[in-house]
């Protein structure tokens, strides 16, 4: 890995920046992307005082100007780019009709819009650099499986595995150099929690339960560990956490049986139990 160029968005902060922090003890040279100036300038720092290369650029991934400036100042500092991991994203809960149209459009612009301005501004790059390049697309568990109250966030988490796989089919049958990976943790820790506007009704109740839950989440350079492995390895699915896979295989089964789909609650203690 060591001196390969990584882009990172919504790098300043959890897995983001375990992904700096693990790319920079790698030896990568590291294009910064975040909306939180403040926190990228200081891991920018951070990283640079250790010894690494790192450009921080402020971003905002929801606005394709924006990104293809990102993509333009990594050519400009670095002649060619290696690896993007579109990761920046937030958290929206509630009632799929209580959250508003603003509400439904910030989750579609950043989670999803996000991941599409950084394939859409970066890939042309990728693919005329004509050498070896990786895409990590950071989707979730809820990419697979859907719970209640996180609508915004399941969609937009399916739509990006949608994206990706199908990215990946087109680059196998191009034979392309580039290669994708779909990452869909379970918990991690993270500040994820703070981005989520609503808390009130079932969705407080939810909001408690997922934020002791990434609190005591894996540890984000443990997490940026495997993803690294996976890109050596080109593997497609990233998925760090087992505990989810019985509520993905009852969700399989279902569509596969044709029965109506049941909720289980994977609980992140090895099994999956039936909600109430
Ligand atoms: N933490 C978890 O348990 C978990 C699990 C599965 C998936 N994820 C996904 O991991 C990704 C990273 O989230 P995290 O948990 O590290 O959260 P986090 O809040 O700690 O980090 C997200 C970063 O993205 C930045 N960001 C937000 N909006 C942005 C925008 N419009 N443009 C650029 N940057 C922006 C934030 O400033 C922050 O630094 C997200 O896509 C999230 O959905 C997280």
């Amino acid at each position: 890995m060591a001196g390969r160029v990584a882009v990172i968005t919504g790098a300043a902060s959890g897995i983001g920046r375990g992904l700096a922090e693990e790319g920079a003890r790698q030896g990568l040279r590291l294009v910064l992307a975040d909306i939180d100036e403040a926190a990228l300038r200081a891991l920018a720092a951070q990283l640079q005082g250790q010894g690494s290369e790192v450009l921080a650029c402020v971003t905002d991934v929801a606005d394709p100007e924006q990104v293809a400036r990102l993509r333009d100042a990594a050519v400009a500092r670095f002649a060619g780019v290696d690896l993007l991991f579109n990761n920046a994203g937030v958290m929206q809960t509630g009632y799929s009709w209580t959250i508003d149209a603003r509400q439904w459009q910030r989750m579609l612009d950043i989670n999803l819009k996000g991941v599409i301005n950084g394939i859409h501004a970066f890939m042309p790059l990728l693919l005329e650099q004509g050498r070896p390049a990786h895409v990590v697309n950071t989707a979730s568990l809820a990419g697979l499986v859907s719970s209640p109250l996180m609508a915004p966030y399941n969609v937009t988490k399916q739509a990006v595995v949608a994206l990706s796989e199908t990215l990946h089919y087109e680059l196998e049958q191009l034979g392309a150099q580039v290669a994708v990976s779909v990452l869909c943790p379970g918990p991690v820790a993270s500040a994820i929690m703070a981005s989520d506007a609503v808390a009130e009704g079932p969705a407080a109740a939810l909001n408690a339960l997922l934020d002791d839950s990434i609190r005591a989440g894996m540890a984000p350079r443990a997490l940026a560990e495997l993803v690294f492995q996976a890109v050596a390895e080109k593997r497609f699915w990233i998925l760090p956490h087992k505990f989810f896979k019985p509520a993905l295989e009852q969700r399989l089964r279902s569509i596969l049986d044709e029965s109506n789909p049941r909720f289980v609650m994977a609980d992140g203690q090895g099994d999956a139990h039936a909600a109430r």
